[in-house]
């Protein structure tokens, strides 16, 4: 009898741990007024190699959309490609951008994916947009 409830309120702990875990990743989010600032950016900055569309780019640059995008960031969460964007973005100046353009730049990747825009901005902190799942 004691036994079985131990194990009822273990799996009531389960349940509550994953729905805990579920709340915590939330999708990105971004405004729309954001995502055109990041538009500006991106044709300033990376527009040469990705392309206007996101993957008709030249030099070699990746797409930034579609399932390329989708099997290369679609586990990951938005810190992930922050870190990476602010790490070797643009090839010629890594990390050169402040943090709020590249969270801009970001918002506007995130809306060229589809990701649907939201009352927020995205943050450039690296612990919230950890905390943002792009996996859906
Ligand atoms: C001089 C050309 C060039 C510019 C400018 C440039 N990139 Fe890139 N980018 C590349 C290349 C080349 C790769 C592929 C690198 C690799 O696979 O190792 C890449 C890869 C990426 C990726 C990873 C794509 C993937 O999933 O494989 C992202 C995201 C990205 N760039 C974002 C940006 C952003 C944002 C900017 C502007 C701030 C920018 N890039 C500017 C050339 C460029």
């Amino acid at each position: 009898m004691q036994r079985a409830g131990i194990q009822v309120i273990a799996g009531m702990l389960c349940i509550l741990a994953s729905l805990e875990a579920s709340a915590q990743t939330p999708g990105p989010s971004y405004t729309p007024a954001q995502a055109e600032r990041g538009q500006a950016s991106y044709v300033h900055s990376c527009q040469v190699c990705h392309g206007s569309a996101l993957d008709n780019g030249d030099f070699g640059g990746a797409p930034l959309n579609g399932s390329w995008f989708r099997e290369h960031w679609g586990k990951s969460d938005v810190g992930a490609l922050f870190g990476y964007v602010a790490a070797t973005m643009p090839p010629d100046n890594p990390g050169g951008l402040n943090d709020t353009t590249y969270a801009d730049i970001l918002a506007f990747i995130l809306q060229g994916n589809g990701y649907p825009p939201g009352g927020q901005e995205l943050p450039s902190d690296p612990g919230a947009l950890q905390r943002m799942t792009l996996s859906r």
